[in-house]
């Protein structure tokens, strides 16, 4: 078992991520932008990693964040990896760093990435000139956090954030770890009816069933092509094709994801949101992740409990937790 994992997120949901590992009974020992560093307390981290995560490194070397400098780099790198389980296979090195410096992040892959050949015998893939590394590799990480310099393998042979279930998408669809993200947010319960009106290729209802199998989950679309896809993507989940606007399946949650007028149109979200309102039992609540300019449209009639503000593929979304207002 390592003594440290490196457990990255999507900004803003650092903490959300950070409440599932401590839930299931690890130490988070630090949080900060897009990434946890978690002391597990067994290998059930690896075997069942948080769904929040993004991503899940094991720490293999660590020393102080050297700074500005490209010479204080050789050094941090050196001190950090004096050690590394051998594999003679192909490998890549993903680098990120935060604050100025005079070296750019394939410095660092290239000076991580040559340490490690020298320490493993494995065959180093730079990501310098633009050719993508074999499919069939180990993938390390480094990061200078600007306190510490981290480096860590992946112990899957895929980024955690791609899913097993997923074949299909739709323009649009969403990220999965967000999705999970939101499925937290609404508070599944056993026997609760749970709808995505614009369920898209399903990934929302999906990521809630992987939550709470004992939920009853609908999701409506009105593309073909997209219930389609999500009949692909799982079939315990009832989908439909059918308008938002047109909603009256009663609900205790509605989790979901309308277009947000970029790729996908949809105008005024408000006809949508009146129909929301309508379709919530009492205690009902609404979880949907919504452009910054939708967001005052769930003005009138609704008590907004939270608001969490997000960073996903270059857009800045807000994840919104309402309820229907009691007056
Ligand atoms: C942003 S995508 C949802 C993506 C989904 N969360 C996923 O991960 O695949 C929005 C979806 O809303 C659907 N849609 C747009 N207008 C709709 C409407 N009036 N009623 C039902 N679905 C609609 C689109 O077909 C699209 O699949």
């Amino acid at each position: 078992m390592p003594a440290l994992v490196l457990v990255r997120t999507v900004s803003g949901l650092e903490w959300l991520a950070a409440e599932e590992v401590v839930a299931a009974g690890h130490r988070v020992v630090e949080m900060s932008k897009r990434q946890l560093i978690v002391e597990p307390t067994s290998e059930v981290l690896i075997e069942q990693p948080p769904r929040v995560a993004d991503d899940l490194f094991e720490v293999h070397g660590l020393a102080p964040d050297p700074g500005r400098s490209k010479a204080g780099l050789v050094d941090a790198v050196r001190l950090a990896l004096q050690a590394a389980p051998a594999d003679r296979g192909a490998f890549a090195v993903s680098a990120s760093f935060v604050g100025a410096r005079t070296f750019n992040r394939f410095d660092v892959e290239d000076r991580v990435g040559e340490r490690i050949a020298r320490l493993t015998g494995g065959r180093y893939h730079s990501r310098r000139h633009g050719v993508a590394p074999p499919d069939e590799r180990s993938e390390w990480r480094v990061v200078l956090d600007g306190k510490t310099l981290w480096i860590a393998l992946r112990p899957y042979a895929v980024p955690l954030h791609r899913r097993t279930w997923r074949r299909r998408t739709v323009q649009g669809s969403l990220h999965p770890p967000v999705a999970a993200a939101m499925a937290r947010l609404a508070r599944l319960a056993p026997g609760y009816d749970v709808v995505d009106p614009f369920c898209g290729a399903g990934t929302l209802l999906l990521e809630a069933h992987a939550l709470e199998s004992r939920a009853r989950y609908v999701g409506l679309d009105r593309d073909p092509a997209a219930i389609e896809a999500a009949q692909e993507n799982g079939s315990t989940i009832t989908w439909r094709r059918g308008d938002a606007a047109y909603l009256t399946t009663p609900a205790d949650r509605i989790v979901t994801n309308p277009p947000w007028d970029r790729r996908v149109h949809i105008g005024d979200l408000r006809p949508y949101i009146r129909r929301w309102h309508r379709s919530l039992r009492p205690g009902g609540l609404l979880v949907a992740i919504l452009a910054a300019h939708q967001v005052g449209q769930l003005a009138r009639g609704w008590q907004v409990h939270a608001r969490h503000e997000i960073a996903v593929a270059g857009q800045h979304p807000a994840i919104v937790v309402a309820g229907p207002s009691r007056s």
